[in-house]
């Protein structure tokens, strides 16, 4: 089972957070980190970044990029993972691998990104948000569990989430390159982040309920080795919540990440 950290709030959880991926970059043999955009991971960056750590030696990959933005777009993911993980936390942009979202050899950009992540030893650590309807990564619900790397279609409901970032709703892409769900479940260790209510009924559907392609958060369960940190608002509706909180509690001290 997954291990459910209900905490007070978005900067409790990036502080657990950060240490938590820390220290599994620190010990690992080829430091390898799975990044995510969007507003869930920016308390782990401000946590990370806030502890002047020399990441510069750091592999990242990012979970998924939007199709056919122009380049530099500044809501393009490599744009905004330059500017909310690059240059704050000090990683190296020339080690920080996004998939290619570029019209031209898009029918290849998923074969291409797959290849990237296996030369670099696979990812040792992921962060993940999650979607109002279950998505990881831009996998919308029907994605198939074993999925790679490979271009989606976004849903409507993720285009309108995602519309606060651009200056109007049409201006959402409507493809995307992302990991799959079985790139994202080769990760050694996933660690999911979800805040406010309106993350939970995802978070109970990926938590709880039955592992399905219609919520493709659930493949969390399938993964030996995965924290899902949650504030009490995304906490809600998990029918476990006193027990996911007294096993946290009584957490054995060898049992750290
Ligand atoms: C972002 C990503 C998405 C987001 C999810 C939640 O790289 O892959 O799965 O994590 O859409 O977005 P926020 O954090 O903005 O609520």
């Amino acid at each position: 089972m997954a291990e459910i950290v209900i905490v007070a709030d978005a900067e409790a959880a990036g502080d657990l957070a950060a240490d938590a991926v820390l220290r599994r970059l620190s010990r690992a043999t080829t430091p390898t980190w799975g990044v995510a955009t969007g507003s869930t991971p920016l308390s782990t960056y401000r946590a990370i970044a806030a502890r002047d750590h020399d990441l510069s030696g750091v592999r990242a990959f990012a979970l998924d990029e939007y199709v056919g933005l122009p380049a530099g777009h500044p809501e393009s993911y490599r744009a905004v993972l330059d500017r909310e993980l690059v240059h704050p936390l000090g990683l190296n942009t020339e080690k920080v691998h996004v998939p290619d979202g570029s019209h031209e050899g898009l029918e290849s950009a998923g074969e291409r990104y797959e290849r990237e992540i296996a030369d670099a030893g696979g990812i040792e650590v992921q962060i993940l948000g999650i979607g109002t309807d279950g998505h990881v990564g831009f996998n919308e619900p029907g994605s198939s569990l074993a999925s790679r790397t490979r271009v989606k279609t976004l849903t409507e409901q993720t285009r309108q989430d995602n519309a606060r970032f651009f200056d109007s709703p049409d201006d959402v892409p409507r493809h995307c390159v992302t990991q799959g769900l079985g790139t994202i479940s080769r990760a050694r260790h996933l660690i999911l982040l979800a805040f406010g209510e309106g993350k939970a009924a995802a978070i109970a559907a990926a938590v709880e309920g039955p592992v399905t392609a219609a919520v493709p958060g659930s493949i969390i369960q399938l993964h030996p080795s995965v924290t899902v940190f949650v504030d009490e608002a995304a906490a809600s509706r998990l029918a476990h919540a006193d027990y996911y909180r007294h096993a946290y509690e009584n957490k054995p001290r060898w049992q750290v990440l």
